[in-house]
């Protein structure tokens, strides 16, 4: 087959540092080339110098076998290049259906919008990629699972020669991720090529044809076929050998307390039927379900981001009621949410400030912020969970994705929390470093933290959970203990099968 895209050693240098340095990959028409590696090793850098949103500063990027340049997005997609990127890019005020016809609306008699034509072809579109919301709605008001979904299914309205795909699965569970697989086998047999990122090994072993590994930003090394193996892939990725991600050192004792107690809550925009649930101490429960199932809607509740008109909820036995978020926390009950640019991070803060912001209570001393001790106490966590960066002081909207949402994670490691909810904890997050936020994870839990995870990944549910609840539609559909632990079950449940 044809090589239709190329990067031919390309270089890329931000303030003085090389992204990426001396890489080259070639893209074939009708293949899927996953590129992986670790957090900031320039996937998404090479990935946007493909669409044309950046310049290499050195190499050359090629279509046909012609050198070209491609001068900004709009560019590069009238030459049929699509990427969907990781950090989603919808005009979020619009509608759904404004979104998906953005730039190509279409028009009747020349001059009238087609709302008719459209409305028929953006139905079809959320069809093709399973979402199911009004066309109206604003996109504001859908959670990132569903937003990532009209983003996907706005690039399957253009007819792209290739596709580029930086980690599209990242919010979508296994349901929404097997349609999505689908639509990308469909567009492989048309002759689209797809440029794939992702760090869910299991589906790169899934859908690739071939693999491409960067790591620091420069190549190291090609797989194909029969040696794409999560061995083979880790290795390459990270240089050494990762045994078993989900290892759990702590389990809860037989008669841990409860220590988050939901009896028959009901809260705003939430599902008629009240919800239970308990955790306790030194329990990890996962909460599965669909995209758009409710399950952020609940831990919001919690995180006192969503008013509760009925129910009681307790921690450690207490009554709580989390009117806000400062509630829940001075109550050790901490949140790290999904959308991490929205609630989690302020991007234009300094990695330092964001790390103490929730914690400068404690690292200060008669009501002077102990700047060494914040400093320090930064450091640690940044070592801890191997964030990578430049220095303390960069602004967070700076690094790489996963070291983004590491961040999220390590500025309420602190604070030594009772109830730790995590929403989505490791996406975007690379194998390494998942096997770091797992153990920590595991060492809360042993510490007699109470952990209720949200998370779309099969693998990390069915790994790392103690207990299992899932959620479908709004409520909850059925509860798993560990031997009962299965993709079936899980599914059967987040479907709303019997
Ligand atoms: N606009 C920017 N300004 C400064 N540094 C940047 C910028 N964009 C990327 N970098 C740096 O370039 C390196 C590569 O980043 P990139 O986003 O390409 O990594 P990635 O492989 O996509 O990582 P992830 O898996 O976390 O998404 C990182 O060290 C990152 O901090
Ligand atoms: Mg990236």
């Amino acid at each position: 087959m044809a090589t239709v895209l190329e990067a031919h050693g390309v270089g890329k240098r931000f303030l003085g540092v090389a992204a990426l340095d001396g890489v080259s990959v070639g893209l074939r028409a009708g293949e899927v080339l996953a590129v992986v590696g670790e957090n900031g090793a320039g996937k998404s850098t090479l990935m946007k110098i493909l669409a044309g949103i950046y310049r290499p500063d050195s190499g050359e990027v090629l279509i046909d076998g012609h050198p070209v340049v491609l001068h900004d997005a709009r560019d590069a997609m009238r030459r049929g290049i699509v990427l969907i990127h990781q950090e989603l890019n919808l005009a979020e005020p619009l509608s759904v259906c404004a979104n998906l016809f953005l730039g190509r609306e279409r028009l009747r008699a020349g001059i009238f919008l087609d709302r008719g034509a459209m409305a028929a072809q953006g139905a079809q579109l959320l069809e093709k990629v399973g979402l199911k919301v009004p066309l109206h709605r604003r996109v504001a008001d859908l959670p990132p699972g569903q937003r990532q979904l009209i983003e996907i299914a706005r690039a399957l309205a253009i007819d792209a020669r290739v596709l580029i795909l930086d980690e599209p699965t990242a919010s979508l569970s296994l349901a929404e991720s097997e349609l999505l697989f689908a639509t990308i086998r469909q567009l492989k047999t048309s002759g689209v090529a797809v440029l794939y990122i992702s760090h869910r090994l299991a589906e790169v072993r899934e859908l690739a044809d071939r693999v491409s590994v960067l790591r620091d930003g420069r190549p190291a090394g090609e797989l194909e076929g029969a040696g794409i193996t999560h061995d083979n892939l880790v290795r390459h990725m990270v240089g050494r050998e990762i045994q078993s991600l989900y290892d759990r050192k702590h389990r809860p004792a037989a008669d841990a307390k409860p220590r988050l107690e939901v009896r028959g809550i009901r809260y705003a925009g939430g599902p008629a039927p009240p919800m239970s649930l308990s955790v306790r101490a030194g329990e990890v429960v996962g909460l599965g379900g669909l995209v758009g199932a409710g399950r952020t809607e609940l831990v919001e509740a919690l995180f006192g981001l969503r008013r509760i008109v009925a129910g009681e909820l307790r921690i450690d036995g207490e009554l709580f009621v989390p009117a806000s978020p400062s509630d829940a926390i001075s109550r050790g009950l901490l949140l790290a949410p999904e959308d991490r640019r929205e609630h989690g991070l302020h991007l234009g803060n300094s990695v330092e400030r964001n790390l103490s912001l929730p914690n400068l209570d404690r690292w200060s001393r008669a009501g002077l912020v102990d700047r060494p001790r914040v400093h320090r106490e930064a450091a640690t966590i940044v070592e801890r969970l191997r964030i990578r960066l430049r220095s303390l002081r960069q602004p967070a909207g700076q690094l790489s994705g996963g070291n983004q949402q590491k961040i999220v994670f390590g500025k309420w490691l602190a604070r030594g929390p009772r109830v730790f909810v995590l929403d989505e904890p490791t996406r975007g997050v690379d194998v390494g470093a998942r096997g770091e936020i797992y153990a920590l994870i595991d060492e809360l839990a042993g510490a007699g933290v109470a952990v209720l995870m949200v998370t779309s990944d099969m693998e990390e549910l069915l790994g790392l959970s103690d207990r299992i609840l899932v959620m479908h539609e709004g409520r909850l559909t059925g509860e798993l203990a560990r031997p009962d632990f299965s993709e079936a079950a899980v599914m059967r449940l987040a479907t709303g099968a019997c």
